[in-house]
């Protein structure tokens, strides 16, 4: 039977009903779309909009209809197009008439908008904490490698010496910023858009801050149509999401070029690697490289939503329908990748004498001689001049700077004294000592710091989830409080 039938007098094809069926996708809000359903009613009985014996009825029929699909025993059909209509027919079939008053002041459209922002909440908070994980394991490896000289690049090209603790806490900063990304968009996400009916509001007596307080929600969207028609709280959190996947792409690239025999920085455990059909010797790095290939499929899905909303006429439209399966999939890729990333970051073995010789090959520390001539009064493109002729001289002869004699060195510039023996790799990065730079006393100040951050992140993932409703408390309150 369908919700709208009164007006129609064919029933609907078979095949229109498959194509505009959204519930092999939407039957994931089933928990937000039945702890939005029990606060509607609450609320409905609370303003004497119905009586507190059909919200009793309805709301004990509601965590039954809950504990079904839970268990699975609720068989989902395309004639009863979405989630919406499946819960209310359903418990039609448990309470009858009753149930019939479940959708007084409401329509699916603001209820739709309702069930995406309280998933997108739970995803955040959820995602949030994979985050968390994540920055924790990359401040442990960078507090382990502390100041283990790596080469540092541009342009793919060794540049100058780093340590590795300082790349580590690179990615660590970026995933700080995501998560700051989702913190804010929490704040959109987090607007009661029920009360807007199906645009326009609703001609009953109803109590919306009561909603949001019974739902968690911090405010009300202030404007029924925006409320109904609008999803930039999900483009925002997906925009979040495919920034994110840009760091994981970058963070599984760097893993990829590591774990190669041309790089040999890194081995990746037999636990996160897999190997060839046919080359018995190889051990390839196929979970970084989906994470970096994933980031795909996340960009793509918020350019299908961007495309969806784009030039959309106000207000509910039911291309706005497309909405899920984008989100969901962009959600799912950007926890999928999270959650794997952390054990296999833990279990990285670095190899302490490769990253160090290749520190120092290369002419790396040629800016360190331009900057020691600098210490010495030579203005620094005067230097830089000097140091390139000294590595083209090099190059010629096939030499290493280091390898050079002061007098030597004296040859291009009278400069030198033999302090300028000194300068190696570790002098290289110890000089960094600026904030933000590289020298280990600066990289573990960056590690006490984090640390600081990370907590302050878990204390914003624990309290704002205390803020959220707790179904088994919805289900038990009294039918009108
Ligand atoms: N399945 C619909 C969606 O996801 C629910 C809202 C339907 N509203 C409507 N007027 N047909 O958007």
């Amino acid at each position: 039977m369908k919700l709208w039938g009164g007006r129609f007098s064919l029933p609907t094809e078979k095949q229109v009903e498959q194509f505009t069926a959204s519930i092999q996708f939407d039957w994931r809000l089933y928990e937000d779309d039945i702890a939005g359903s029990v606060a509607h009613c609450r609320m409905l009985a609370r303003q004497g909009i119905i009586s507190p014996d059909d919200a009793r009825q309805i709301i004990a029929g509601l965590q039954q209809v809950y504990d079904q699909i839970k268990r699975g025993e609720l068989e989902f059909s395309s004639d009863l197009e979405d989630i919406h209509t499946h819960v209310e027919s359903r418990l039609r079939e448990l309470i009858g008439e009753p149930a019939g008053r479940l959708h007084t002041a409401r329509s699916r459209n603001d209820q739709v908008a309702l069930d995406l922002r309280m998933y997108a909440r739970r995803f955040i908070i959820g995602l949030g904490r994979q985050l968390i994980a994540v920055q924790s394991v990359l401040i442990d490896l960078a507090e382990r490698h502390l100041d283990w000289v790596m080469p540092g690049y541009t342009h793919l090209q060794r540049a100058q010496p780093i340590v590795l603790g300082h790349h580590l806490l690179a990615y660590r900063e970026m995933l700080a910023r995501d998560f700051a990304r989702y913190r804010d968009s929490y704040a959109r996400v987090n607007l009661l858009p029920l009360g807007a009916g199906a645009l326009a509001g609703v001609p009953y007596p109803t109590d919306r801050n009561y909603l949001a307080k019974l739902l968690g929600f911090a405010g009300l969207l202030a404007n029924s149509l925006d409320a109904v028609s609008d999803r930039d709280f999900a483009l925002e959190v997906m925009s979040a999401n495919a920034i994110l996947m840009v760091h994981l792409s970058r963070l599984a690239e760097d893993l990829i070029l590591w774990s190669s025999s041309e790089f040999g920085f890194v081995e990746i455990d037999d636990r996160f690697a897999t190997g060839s059909s046919i080359m018995p010797q190889k051990k390839n790095p196929d979970v970084a490289e989906l994470i970096r290939g994933k980031a795909g499929r996340v960009f793509g899905d918020l350019h299908a939503l961007l495309t969806v909303m784009k030039g959309l006429p106000l207000t509910y439209n039911r291309d706005l329908q497309e909405d899920k399966e984008a989100f969901f999939d962009s959600a799912d890729t950007c926890l999928a990748c999270s959650s794997i990333l952390a054990p296999m970051l833990s279990s990285l073995k670095f190899n302490q004498a490769r990253l160090r010789q290749t520190a120092g090959e290369n002419y790396s520390l040629a800016t360190d001689y331009a900057d020691y001539l600098v210490g010495k009064g030579v203005p620094f493109r005067q230097a830089h001049s000097i140091i390139g002729q000294v590595v083209a001289w090099c190059v010629e002869q096939g030499r290493d700077l280091e390898s050079l004699s002061i007098n030597e060195l004296r040859h291009f510039s009278d400069r030198f004294d033999p302090d300028a023996i000194e300068i190696n790799v570790d002098y290289s990065v110890n000089r960094r000592q600026g904030q933000g730079g590289t020298a280990p006393v600066q990289v573990e100040r960056a590690i006490q710091e984090a640390r600081v951050d990370l907590s302050r992140q878990e204390e914003w993932v624990n309290t704002t989830e205390t803020a959220l409703p707790d179904l088994d408390e919805l289900f038990s309150r009294p039918p009108a409080g």
